[in-house]
This record gives structure tokens, sequence and C-alpha cells, in this order.
């Protein structure tokens, strides 16, 4: 039963995405449903001045619309309709699925230089959970997602939005610090039944950074039973993950990597050293915390990181480069020229209909 969608593309929050935002939602939504709903069609349609992408699937509306919904750019969406004497299909609105919990002020909410647009952010989880085995995870809660680099948490409160558990790691403490205090204050302003506890974090011996973790519920008795969601933060090395979190057990990678250029507030170890070499060092441990089948979604500056050399060192650590070089390229400002690199282990259980995805011309509107 082939079913079509046209979602209303919200408009971009950030000028700089103007150009961008069209070929960037259509290239999300060639992954998402690509991956869920081979055959699935995809293209950008203007339809009484607005910009809508329509979505054809081989799969029942129920199915399709969740999916839809959580496109990081649907606003509004609506099926053709065949009504008798009129020329062309009516538009019938359909309402979003229920997809995101709690409100939306948990991801705008804070703002400062560095911040990962949560926009994009969106469509870096959508990405990364779309590549894994897991994937419909998404959409009962249980996907297990990391953010290794999660500054001030943007992926973090997205994905509690998304009834996810995540888990981050960010090196610097202003940013971990930071994030304990917006949650703890945000909980608390919207009467969330919550525990929560902080501390250092050690290994063997030695202190390595801090901890921070909460578990949320919307009442006492569903937290209490365990049944709530919760965040945990770890206040240290990326490279130190591997001690810290249990082997193959993470279902999807979501990361805004270090530009290699003075990007807002951010100084320190971040910009010490060339993103790629960040990469490097960390593509192993990555890999080790990642199932066989799960999926890795990077946004990268391309003016300090390469397409060729970023493929090359990742397939050096047992991983593979599946997006085209440019396919999600777009210009942030001046210095950042940012892309996303779609990651999986070389021995994903579907790598062959992954890299398949990947190969296609990225203009190209069929998956
Ligand atoms: C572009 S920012 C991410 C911003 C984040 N998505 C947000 O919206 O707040 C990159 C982050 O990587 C962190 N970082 C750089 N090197 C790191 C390392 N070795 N281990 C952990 N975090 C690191 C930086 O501290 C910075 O917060």
């Amino acid at each position: 039963m082939s079913t079509t969608l046209l979602a209303l593309r919200a408009p971009s929050a950030n000028r700089v995405y103007t150009d961008a935002a069209g070929p960037l939602a259509a290239a999300e939504a060639r992954w998402v449903l690509g991956t869920r709903f081979p055959g699935a069609v995809v293209h950008e349609r203007l339809l009484a001045g607005h910009d809508h992408l329509e979505i054809t699937a081989d799969a029942p509306r129920e199915q399709l619309l969740p999916v839809v919904s959580l496109l990081s750019s649907t606003m509004a969406l609506y099926e053709p309709v065949d009504v008798p004497d009129e020329p062309a299909p009516l538009l019938r609105p359909v309402p979003l699925a229920p997809v995101l919990h709690h409100s939306s002020d948990l991801e705008t909410t804070l703002k400062y230089p560095g911040k990962t647009n949560e926009q994009f952010t969106a469509l870096l989880i959508n990405l990364a959970a779309s590549l894994s085995e897991n994937r419909d995870r998404l959409l009962d809660g249980t996907l297990a997602l990391l953010d290794p680099m999660c500054g001030r948490g943007t992926t973090l409160n997205r994905a509690l939005r998304l009834g996810l558990s995540p888990t981050g790691a960010d090196l610097d403490r202003r940013d971990t610090d930071a994030y304990r205090t917006f949650l703890l204050a945000w909980l608390r302003q919207h009467r969330l039944r919550h525990t929560s506890e902080a501390g250092r974090l050690s290994l063997r011996g030695a202190s390595i950074g801090t901890r921070f973790r909460a578990e949320l519920a919307a009442d006492k008795e569903t937290l209490r039973a365990g049944g709530g969601q919760s965040v945990t933060v770890l206040g240290t090395d990326t490279l130190a993950l591997g001690d810290l979190l249990p082997d193959g057990r993470t279902d999807a990678i979501v990361a805004d990597l270090p530009y290699g250029v003075q990007h807002g507030a951010h100084h320190g170890a971040s910009l010490q050293r060339s993103p790629l070499e960040v990469l490097r060092a960390a593509a192993p441990v990555w890999r080790r915390l990642m199932r066989p089948g799960a999926g890795m979604a990077l946004a990268v500056n391309r003016r300090t990181a390469d397409h060729a050399e970023a493929s090359a060192l990742l397939a050096d650590a047992g991983l593979q480069l599946l997006s085209a070089d440019g396919a999600f390229r777009h210009r942030v400002d001046q210095a950042i020229d940012r892309d996303v690199l779609l990651v999986i282990r070389s021995d994903h259980p579907r790598a062959d209909m992954l890299r398949a995805l990947g190969a296609p011309d990225p203009k190209d509107s069929h998956v």
C-alpha cells in the first residue's frame, strides 16, 4: 500500500540556512525514509508559495506518519485527496503524530555561543538513528543514544524530548556544569518528579572529571518504579569513554565535532588539536561503544576536515563513511562550511544496503 504525505517545512530559524534548508531537509528525509521503506521517494515541492517535502512510500499511513512527523523540518502535514470535478487533488490536514515529549523550551531556552542549532541537532539524531538496526527504538524511547562531545546538551535535550534516556560527555567543565544547572532548574520549573546525583568521576583510583545523572518522570509512582527517563553527563575526555561505558551497547552516536576555529566562546583543549586529529583518536573508542548495527552522524567543518581524509581515518578504526562528499554541505558562517559524516561499523549487518543508499547523486530525489 502506497502512502503520500506532504510535509510543510518549518521556516529556517537561522537565516544562514535559508538556501540550504530545502536540500538538507530532503537529504535527511531520503536517509530516514530510505532505511525504513525501501524505494521511498522524496521531492521538494513549492505549494501555495510554501516549501514542502512530498514523501511517498510503500507503507500504510500509520507507519509513515510517526517517521515523517519526526523529520527535523516538519511543521505540518497534509495528504492529497482526489475530489470529483477538481483538476488536482486537494490537501487535507493530517495531525502530526505525538512523537515529542516535554515542552520545546527544553531545547530553546539555553542560548550560548557555539550552541549547535536545535533543528540541525534533530536532523543529526534522525540520521544516526536511521542507520541503526534498532531505528524503531527512536519511537518507543529505548534507543541508546550518546553524544560524546555534548557541549551544553543540545543533543541530550532533543533526546529527552524524544522520550530517550541519553548519555553525553564533554571535556569542558563549564559546559557540563552549565547543563546540570539548566536541567535542574528546568525540571523544577516544569514540576517534573526527579532525582539527581553529581560527583567526581574516578578511574582506577584517579579522578578524571565529573559525573551527573538525573532521573525524571511525570509522577512519583513512575519515577519510583524506574519507568521514567534518565540523562547521564560525564565531564571528561571522550577518549576515556571506552573505560566508562559498556562495549557494544550504543545504538546511535551524534556529535557536532570541534570546528578547529574559534567558534563562539569555546577555548582550550578543543582548539588545540585539529578536528581530524580529535576524530582519529576518538574513532576507535566510539566504535567499541557501538553495537555492530549502530549508526553515527558527525557534523564537521569542511574547512578543517577533508572528506577523503576523514574516510581514511574512519576506515583505519574499522568504520565506514557512507555519506557522499558534500551530501549535507551548508554554510554556517565565514569560517564554518558544515557537512555531515554518516558512519557505520564495517561489520554492520546491513552495510551493503546502506552503502547503496549513500551512493546516488545527493541531488537525485529517488532513494
Ligand atoms: C561544536 S561543540 C558541540 C556543541 C554542542 N552540540 C552544543 O550544542 O552545546 C564541540 C564540543 O566538543 C568538546 N570537545 C572537544 N574535544 C573533546 C574531547 N577530547 N573530549 C570531550 N569533549 C571534547 C568541546 O568542549 C565542545 O563542547
